[in-house]
Protein backbone atom coordinates (compact mmCIF):
# COMPACT_ATOMS: atom_id res chain seq x y z
CA UNK A 1 0.00 0.00 0.00
CA UNK A 2 0.95 3.28 -0.42
CA UNK A 3 0.88 6.28 1.67
CA UNK A 4 1.52 9.56 2.04
CA UNK A 5 2.32 11.27 5.06
CA UNK A 6 2.36 14.85 6.17
CA UNK A 7 4.33 16.87 8.28
CA UNK A 8 7.08 13.84 8.10
CA UNK A 9 10.23 16.31 8.79
CA UNK A 10 10.19 15.59 12.42
CA UNK A 11 7.23 14.20 15.51
CA UNK A 12 4.89 11.98 15.16
CA UNK A 13 4.96 12.46 11.21
CA UNK A 14 8.67 11.26 10.77
CA UNK A 15 7.45 8.26 13.39
CA UNK A 16 4.49 7.70 11.58
CA UNK A 17 6.61 7.15 8.10
CA UNK A 18 9.28 5.15 9.38
CA UNK A 19 6.89 2.92 11.48
CA UNK A 20 4.50 2.62 8.18
CA UNK A 21 7.57 1.71 6.02
CA UNK A 22 8.82 -1.26 8.61
CA UNK A 23 5.43 -2.75 8.27
CA UNK A 24 5.79 -3.17 4.48
CA UNK A 25 4.18 0.24 3.30
CA UNK A 26 5.80 2.31 0.54
CA UNK A 27 6.02 5.98 1.88
CA UNK A 28 6.01 9.84 0.56
CA UNK A 29 6.85 12.59 2.69
CA UNK A 30 5.82 16.03 3.24
CA UNK A 31 7.34 19.18 5.09
CA UNK A 32 8.86 22.02 4.05
CA UNK A 33 12.53 21.05 5.30
CA UNK A 34 13.80 19.92 2.62
CA UNK A 35 17.07 18.39 4.52
CA UNK A 36 15.02 16.53 7.37
CA UNK A 37 13.16 15.22 4.51
CA UNK A 38 15.92 13.91 3.04
CA UNK A 39 17.63 12.74 6.39
CA UNK A 40 13.94 11.04 7.12
CA UNK A 41 13.70 8.86 3.65
CA UNK A 42 17.41 7.79 4.11
CA UNK A 43 16.75 6.67 7.12
CA UNK A 44 13.74 4.60 5.43
CA UNK A 45 15.92 3.33 2.84
CA UNK A 46 18.82 2.34 4.73
CA UNK A 47 16.50 -0.17 6.79
CA UNK A 48 15.34 -1.44 3.58
CA UNK A 49 12.05 0.67 3.16
CA UNK A 50 10.95 2.20 0.11
CA UNK A 51 10.57 6.21 0.93
CA UNK A 52 9.91 9.24 -1.31
CA UNK A 53 9.42 13.30 0.20
CA UNK A 54 8.64 16.41 -1.40
CA UNK A 55 9.60 19.47 0.46
CA UNK A 56 6.12 21.88 0.09
CA UNK A 57 4.56 24.05 2.47
CA UNK A 58 1.12 22.87 2.87
CA UNK A 59 -0.30 26.57 3.06
CA UNK A 60 0.27 26.98 -0.97
CA UNK A 61 -2.48 24.99 -2.84
CA UNK A 62 -0.69 25.05 -6.01
CA UNK A 63 2.92 23.68 -4.17
CA UNK A 64 0.80 21.20 -2.36
CA UNK A 65 -1.30 19.73 -5.78
CA UNK A 66 2.18 19.64 -6.95
CA UNK A 67 3.87 17.77 -3.95
CA UNK A 68 1.13 14.83 -4.10
CA UNK A 69 1.34 14.48 -7.90
CA UNK A 70 5.20 14.42 -7.51
CA UNK A 71 4.86 11.44 -4.75
CA UNK A 72 1.91 9.88 -6.65
CA UNK A 73 3.97 9.44 -9.71
CA UNK A 74 7.30 8.31 -7.81
CA UNK A 75 5.17 6.12 -6.14
CA UNK A 76 3.26 4.52 -8.75
CA UNK A 77 -0.09 5.66 -7.26
CA UNK A 78 -1.42 6.59 -3.55
CA UNK A 79 -3.56 4.52 -1.66
CA UNK A 80 -4.18 6.57 1.37
CA UNK A 81 -3.05 10.33 2.42
CA UNK A 82 -2.23 11.01 6.23
CA UNK A 83 -3.14 14.28 7.10
CA UNK A 84 -0.33 14.91 9.75
CA UNK A 85 0.93 17.97 9.98
CA UNK A 86 0.23 20.84 12.49
CA UNK A 87 0.86 23.33 14.73
CA UNK A 88 0.61 22.55 18.02
CA UNK A 89 0.43 25.99 20.18
CA UNK A 90 -1.11 26.21 23.34
CA UNK A 91 -1.59 30.23 23.97
CA UNK A 92 -4.97 31.94 24.78
CA UNK A 93 -6.36 34.61 23.25
CA UNK A 94 -4.91 37.15 25.51
CA UNK A 95 -1.08 35.74 24.32
CA UNK A 96 -1.99 34.52 20.99
CA UNK A 97 -0.50 37.07 17.97
CA UNK A 98 -2.50 37.53 14.87
CA UNK A 99 0.26 36.37 13.00
CA UNK A 100 0.19 33.29 14.88
CA UNK A 101 -3.32 32.78 14.75
CA UNK A 102 -3.41 33.13 10.83
CA UNK A 103 -0.33 30.64 11.16
CA UNK A 104 -2.86 27.72 13.27
CA UNK A 105 -5.43 28.42 10.71
CA UNK A 106 -3.25 28.40 7.50
CA UNK A 107 -1.44 25.36 8.44
CA UNK A 108 -3.87 22.97 10.23
CA UNK A 109 -6.93 23.72 8.17
CA UNK A 110 -6.37 24.95 5.49
CA UNK A 111 -3.15 22.81 4.65
CA UNK A 112 -5.09 19.82 5.69
CA UNK A 113 -7.62 21.03 2.83
CA UNK A 114 -5.52 21.95 0.21
CA UNK A 115 -3.91 18.06 0.70
CA UNK A 116 -7.08 16.74 0.52
CA UNK A 117 -8.54 18.44 -1.93
CA UNK A 118 -5.41 17.38 -4.22
CA UNK A 119 -5.88 13.47 -3.23
CA UNK A 120 -9.35 13.16 -4.07
CA UNK A 121 -9.64 12.98 -8.33
CA UNK A 122 -7.09 10.01 -7.33
CA UNK A 123 -8.96 8.51 -5.29
CA UNK A 124 -12.03 8.71 -7.31
CA UNK A 125 -9.99 7.95 -10.78
CA UNK A 126 -9.18 4.65 -8.79
CA UNK A 127 -12.39 3.67 -7.32
CA UNK A 128 -10.56 3.60 -3.71
CA UNK A 129 -8.51 5.51 -1.28
CA UNK A 130 -8.35 6.67 2.48
CA UNK A 131 -7.91 9.78 4.21
CA UNK A 132 -6.60 10.29 7.98
CA UNK A 133 -6.78 13.37 9.58
CA UNK A 134 -5.04 13.85 12.61
CA UNK A 135 -7.53 15.64 15.07
CA UNK A 136 -6.72 15.98 18.38
CA UNK A 137 -8.72 15.08 21.94
CA UNK A 138 -8.73 19.13 21.34
CA UNK A 139 -10.83 18.65 18.41
CA UNK A 140 -13.63 17.26 20.60
CA UNK A 141 -13.30 18.99 24.31
CA UNK A 142 -12.16 22.48 25.10
CA UNK A 143 -8.70 23.49 25.63
CA UNK A 144 -8.55 26.32 28.00
CA UNK A 145 -5.50 28.12 27.37
CA UNK A 146 -5.22 26.76 23.85
CA UNK A 147 -8.55 28.06 22.43
CA UNK A 148 -7.19 28.91 18.83
CA UNK A 149 -5.50 25.86 18.63
CA UNK A 150 -8.52 23.89 19.75
CA UNK A 151 -10.50 26.04 17.19
CA UNK A 152 -8.91 24.75 14.52
CA UNK A 153 -9.00 21.08 15.73
CA UNK A 154 -12.59 21.21 15.94
CA UNK A 155 -12.75 22.84 12.05
CA UNK A 156 -10.50 19.12 11.17
CA UNK A 157 -13.24 17.06 13.34
CA UNK A 158 -16.25 19.11 11.59
CA UNK A 159 -14.54 18.50 8.29
CA UNK A 160 -13.82 14.96 8.55
CA UNK A 161 -17.23 13.95 9.63
CA UNK A 162 -19.13 15.94 6.97
CA UNK A 163 -16.65 14.62 4.18
CA UNK A 164 -17.23 10.93 5.13
CA UNK A 165 -20.61 11.26 3.28
CA UNK A 166 -19.02 13.59 0.56
CA UNK A 167 -16.63 10.69 -0.91
CA UNK A 168 -18.04 7.24 0.53
CA UNK A 169 -20.20 6.30 -2.32
CA UNK A 170 -16.66 6.98 -4.33
CA UNK A 171 -15.15 4.34 -2.66
CA UNK A 172 -13.17 6.67 -0.64
CA UNK A 173 -12.33 5.82 3.57
CA UNK A 174 -12.25 8.92 5.87
CA UNK A 175 -11.05 8.32 9.17
CA UNK A 176 -10.72 10.84 12.15
CA UNK A 177 -7.71 10.01 14.96
CA UNK A 178 -8.08 11.90 18.39
CA UNK A 179 -5.01 11.41 19.91
CA UNK A 180 -4.17 12.50 23.35
CA UNK A 181 -0.79 13.81 24.52
CA UNK A 182 1.96 12.70 21.98
CA UNK A 183 5.73 13.08 23.52
CA UNK A 184 6.52 13.52 19.46
CA UNK A 185 9.92 15.84 20.45
CA UNK A 186 8.13 19.58 19.68
CA UNK A 187 6.10 20.24 23.15
CA UNK A 188 9.17 19.57 25.58
CA UNK A 189 9.26 23.17 26.60
CA UNK A 190 10.44 21.70 30.04
CA UNK A 191 13.42 19.40 29.34
CA UNK A 192 13.30 18.30 33.26
CA UNK A 193 9.49 17.12 33.06
CA UNK A 194 8.38 13.58 32.75
CA UNK A 195 7.21 12.62 29.62
CA UNK A 196 7.19 9.38 29.78
CA UNK A 197 3.38 8.99 30.64
CA UNK A 198 2.36 10.06 27.08
CA UNK A 199 1.71 8.43 24.20
CA UNK A 200 4.81 7.24 21.66
CA UNK A 201 4.62 8.39 18.04
CA UNK A 202 4.73 4.59 17.62
CA UNK A 203 1.03 4.15 19.00
CA UNK A 204 -0.32 6.65 16.88
CA UNK A 205 1.47 5.04 14.02
CA UNK A 206 0.61 1.44 14.87
CA UNK A 207 -3.14 2.80 15.20
CA UNK A 208 -3.20 4.06 11.38
CA UNK A 209 -1.40 0.77 10.48
CA UNK A 210 -4.51 -1.28 12.02
CA UNK A 211 -7.22 1.32 10.43
CA UNK A 212 -5.63 1.03 6.62
CA UNK A 213 -5.45 -2.46 7.19
CA UNK A 214 -9.27 -2.78 7.83
CA UNK A 215 -11.52 -4.79 5.64
CA UNK A 216 -12.32 -3.01 2.10
CA UNK A 217 -16.15 -3.18 2.98
CA UNK A 218 -15.64 -1.15 6.34
CA UNK A 219 -14.94 1.88 7.32
CA UNK A 220 -13.29 3.24 10.75
CA UNK A 221 -14.55 6.88 10.74
CA UNK A 222 -13.11 7.62 14.49
CA UNK A 223 -10.02 6.22 16.66
CA UNK A 224 -10.05 7.84 19.76
CA UNK A 225 -6.51 7.07 21.48
CA UNK A 226 -5.50 8.41 25.19
CA UNK A 227 -2.49 7.30 26.95
CA UNK A 228 -3.76 5.03 29.35
CA UNK A 229 -1.26 6.65 32.58
CA UNK A 230 -2.46 10.16 33.70
CA UNK A 231 0.00 13.29 33.60
CA UNK A 232 2.15 13.47 37.06
CA UNK A 233 0.05 15.96 38.26
CA UNK A 234 -3.69 14.55 37.65
N1 LIG B 1 1.88 16.20 20.05
C1 LIG B 1 0.69 15.98 20.59
O1 LIG B 1 0.54 15.80 21.83
C2 LIG B 1 -0.52 15.87 19.70
C3 LIG B 1 -1.74 15.43 20.25
C4 LIG B 1 -2.86 15.34 19.42
C5 LIG B 1 -2.77 15.68 18.08
N2 LIG B 1 -1.58 16.11 17.57
C6 LIG B 1 -1.53 16.48 16.15
O2 LIG B 1 -0.54 15.68 15.53
C7 LIG B 1 0.06 16.40 14.45
C8 LIG B 1 1.59 16.36 14.57
O3 LIG B 1 1.97 16.94 15.83
P1 LIG B 1 3.50 16.89 16.33
O4 LIG B 1 3.46 17.04 17.82
O5 LIG B 1 4.20 15.74 15.73
O6 LIG B 1 4.06 18.26 15.72
P2 LIG B 1 5.57 18.64 15.32
O7 LIG B 1 6.54 17.74 16.00
O8 LIG B 1 5.70 20.11 15.54
O9 LIG B 1 5.65 18.32 13.74
C9 LIG B 1 4.87 19.06 12.86
C10 LIG B 1 5.18 18.62 11.45
O10 LIG B 1 4.36 19.40 10.56
C11 LIG B 1 5.20 19.98 9.56
N3 LIG B 1 4.65 21.27 9.12
C12 LIG B 1 4.33 22.33 9.90
N4 LIG B 1 3.89 23.35 9.13
C13 LIG B 1 3.94 22.91 7.85
C14 LIG B 1 3.62 23.50 6.59
N5 LIG B 1 3.18 24.77 6.48
N6 LIG B 1 3.81 22.77 5.47
C15 LIG B 1 4.27 21.49 5.55
N7 LIG B 1 4.56 20.88 6.70
C16 LIG B 1 4.41 21.58 7.83
C17 LIG B 1 6.57 20.13 10.24
O11 LIG B 1 7.62 20.14 9.29
P3 LIG B 1 8.38 21.46 8.75
O12 LIG B 1 8.54 22.39 9.92
O13 LIG B 1 9.66 20.91 8.20
O14 LIG B 1 7.48 22.01 7.70
C18 LIG B 1 6.64 18.85 11.06
O15 LIG B 1 7.09 17.78 10.27
C19 LIG B 1 -0.54 17.80 14.50
O16 LIG B 1 -1.60 17.90 13.57
C20 LIG B 1 -1.08 17.92 15.91
O17 LIG B 1 -2.16 18.83 16.02
C21 LIG B 1 -0.46 16.21 18.34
Amino acid sequence: MKVIVTGASRGIGKGLASYLAKDGFSVGLIARSAEALGDACASIRDQGGTAFGAACDLRDAEMTAAAIQELSAELGGVDALINNAGIVLRKSVWDISLDEWRALVDTNLSGLFYATRAVLPLFKAQGHGHLINLSSISGKVPLPGGSAYAATKFAVTGFSQSLVSEVRDFGIKVTAIFPGSVDSGSQRHDPAADHSWKLTPEDIASTCAHVLRAAPGTLISEVEIRPLRRPPSA
